[in-house]
C-alpha cells in the first residue's frame, strides 16, 4: 500500500522563491525526519503526488529523482520509489578498520577481491609510501559490503617489504588491519584522510549498484605507525547515497 498523499500534501507555496522542485524535497525530507513517512514505505505515485500537489508530473519526477540521487529514497523499477534506511553514519574520531566500523553496528561484513597484484611503484605512489621508485608494492582493490549491501571499493597500496607474500592471505575473509598487526607485527596507529565528492566512475556505479546521479565520497587515507612510517595508502569511494562522514569538534 502506498503512503496516502496525506503525509505530503499541505499547498506549495506559489509565491516563494523557492522553487516547486525543492519545496517538494523538502517537504519529503520533513516527512521523514518527524516519522509521518517511515522507512521503506511506498510514496504515493508520481500522477497522484501532481495532482495532490497541483504540479506537472515532471516537476514531481525531478524532486523524486533528486531524493534518489540523495539517498533519502530508493526507487524500484515497475514497483514505484520507497523511502531509504537512514544513512550510515561514520564517525571520524578513531582509526578503525572497515571490518570494525560494520561489526560495531551490529552488521556482518563481506568482501570481494576484485583485484590484488604486487607492481613495481609507480613514480607518483613511491613518496607516498616513502619507497623507492619501483620497488614492489601490494595494491589491493576490495568491494566492502555491509548486510549484503556493496558499500565502498577500497584501493590499499603497501609496500611489499613490509609484508612480504601477504597476498597468500585470503584477504576476501580476514582483515587486512588484523593481518599487518598480527602476521607481520606491523603497527598502526594514526592516520590522515581526505574527502571529497565526485562522479562515479562506470565501474563504481555497476559493482556499488549507485543510483543514477549518486556521487560518491572519495577518501585518501595515509596509514602510518608509531614511528611515523607510512604503512598503507588507500583510496575509497563510498556510496554518497549511504554514507554519512561525521567528525566531532571541541
Ligand atoms: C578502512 C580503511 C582502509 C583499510 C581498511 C582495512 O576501510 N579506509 O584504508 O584498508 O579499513 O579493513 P579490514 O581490516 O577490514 O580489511
Amino acid at each position: 500500500m502506498p503512503a496516502s498523499t496525506n503525509a505530503l500534501d499541505a499547498p506549495l507555496d506559489r509565491d516563494s522563491d523557492v522553487p516547486m522542485v525543492d519545496q517538494i524535497q523538502n517537504r519529503v525530507i520533513d516527512a521523514v525526519a518527524e516519522g509521518r513517512l517511515v522507512h521503506h514505505e511506498r510514496l504515493p505515485s508520481e500522477r497522484a503526488l501532481s495532482a495532490a500537489l497541483g504540479v506537472s508530473r515532471l516537476t514531481v519526477q525531478a524532486a523524486l529523482g533528486r531524493l534518489v540521487a540523495k539517498g533519502t529514497l530508493y526507487a524500484l523499477r515497475g514497483r514505484g520509489t520507497f523511502v531509504a534506511d537512514p544513512k550510515i553514519e561514520q564517525p571520524l574520531r578513531e582509526l578503525t578498520s572497515f571490518s570494525q566500523d560494520v561489526t560495531a553496528r551490529g552488521q556482518q561484513q563481506a568482501s570481494e577481491v576484485l583485484d590484488q597484484r604486487v607492481l613495481p611503484a609507480p613514480i607518483e605512489l613511491a613518496p607516498v609510501l616513502g619507497v623507492p621508485e619501483g620497488s614492489e608494492v601490494v595494491r589491493l582493490k576490495r568491494l566492502r559490503s555491509a548486510d549484503g549491501e556493496p558499500l565502498v571499493i577500497e584501493v590499499s597500496h603497501i609496500s611489499h617489504a613490509l609484508c612480504p607474500g601477504i597476498l597468500s592471505h585470503d584477504l576476501a575473509k580476514v582483515s587486512l588491519y588484523a593481518v599487518l598487526r598480527e602476521t607481520y607485527g606491523l603497527s598502526l596507529t594514526s592516520a590522515r584522510q581526505s574527502i571529497e565528492a565526485d562522479q562515479p566512475t562506470a565501474e563504481e556505479i555497476r559493482v556499488l549498484h549507485l543510483p543514477t546521479g549518486t556521487p560518491v565520497l572519495r577518501t585518501a587515507r595515509v596509514t602510518l605507525n608509531a614511528e611515523g612510517q607510512v604503512i598503507e595508502f588507500a583510496r575509497s569511494a563510498y556510496r554518497g547515497d549511504r554514507y554519512q562522514l561525521t567528525v566531532d569538534l571541541h
